[in-house]
């Protein structure tokens, strides 16, 4: 496995693969990583011929207050589960190699990030597109994998692929989950063990959502409440929000019909948790977990 941590010598590499008409597909990372990430570069090796996943955690998509100082950082973990997992190259930039001047250029994606995490994360997509945009330049990957679990960045990445005709296929793996369904984060680390089991609760909300529709509410706001209830039971009391919206274009609805999402962010302690569940009602009232695209 290569690791390179210069635009120049990536690219290099990558050109030679390409010459040898092989296909790349890429996973963007801030590192620490876990299962989620390890679905994702399964999902990669299934869609190309090699594997380039970077590690790389991006200052500009964090807010003043946020755990940019903090993030948790594991590089010979990763990249020792990046060689267990058949990876070809690791890319660890230091942030001077991205941002080499003053950001001036900014990829912004409008409407789809005003909902859920937008409301209280501004700037965040933006520097989420920009950097994931950087990466598509340097990297020049055929595929690019993502994670359910951060739903509205895969939706503006792929909005980002689209309007900005970049001839990369977005491709998403599956959010996983710990036994109990706490889906699989880089933050769950940061949570102490009465926060751990408090956590739990989310998915379990989630899915009194899910079942509230099964039931047969289509009712936007009665299902939120089922959401919110079940939090509070849970002991989780800083809820910042819990939202259906459509799944493709993450419009807040008031009924519940086709493909939506159900999404929640909360706060235990000072961790700041989202997760959410993209569900589809069919015809005849079934309901059935399913992928945003
Ligand atoms: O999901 C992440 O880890 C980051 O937001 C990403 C896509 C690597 C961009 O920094």
């Amino acid at each position: 496995m290569k690791t390179f941590d210069t635009i120049d010598e990536l690219r290099a590499w990558v050109g030679g693969e390409k010459r040898r008409g092989l296909s790349v597909a890429f996973v963007p990372t801030m590192g620490a990583l876990h299962g989620g990430h390890r679905a994702c570069i399964e999902k990669a090796a299934e869609l190309g011929d090699v594997v380039v996943v970077s590690i790389f955690v991006n200052p500009t998509q964090f807010g003043p207050g946020e755990d940019l100082d903090k993030y948790p950082a594991t590089l010979d973990k990763d990249l020792e589960l990046c060689r267990n997992l058949g990876v070809a190259a690791v890319f660890v930039p230091e942030t001077r190699e991205m941002y080499t001047t003053n950001q001036n250029v900014w990829v912004e994606v409008e409407g789809l990030t005003s909902p859920l995490c937008g409301r209280s994360r501004p700037g965040h997509f933006r520097g989420v597109a920009t950097v994931v945009a950087k990466l598509f330049n340097i990297v020049a990957p055929d595929t690019a994998v993502f994670g359910q679990k951060d739903a509205q960045q895969a939706v503006v990445i792929n909005e980002m692929v689209t309007r900005l005709n970049l001839p990369v296929r977005v491709a998403l793996a599956p959010t996983i989950r710990e036994p109990d369904g706490l889906a699989l984060s880089s933050r769950n680390g940061y949570l102490g063990d009465a926060d751990r089991q408090r956590a739990a609760s989310i998915y379990q909300a989630l899915l009194a959502g899910r079942d509230a529709i099964s039931r047969g509410d289509r009712t936007a706001k009665t299902i939120i409440e089922a959401v919110q209830t079940r939090l509070a039971t849970g002991g989780i009391d800083d809820v910042e929000y819990v939202e259906l919206v459509t799944a493709d274009t993450l419009e807040p609805i008031d009924r519940v019909e086709g493909r939506v999402l159900l999404g929640v962010a909360v706060r235990i302690g000072t961790t700041r948790l989202i997760d959410n569940v993209v569900l589809t009602v069919a015809a005849d009232g079934g309901v059935t977990e399913a992928m945003l695209f």
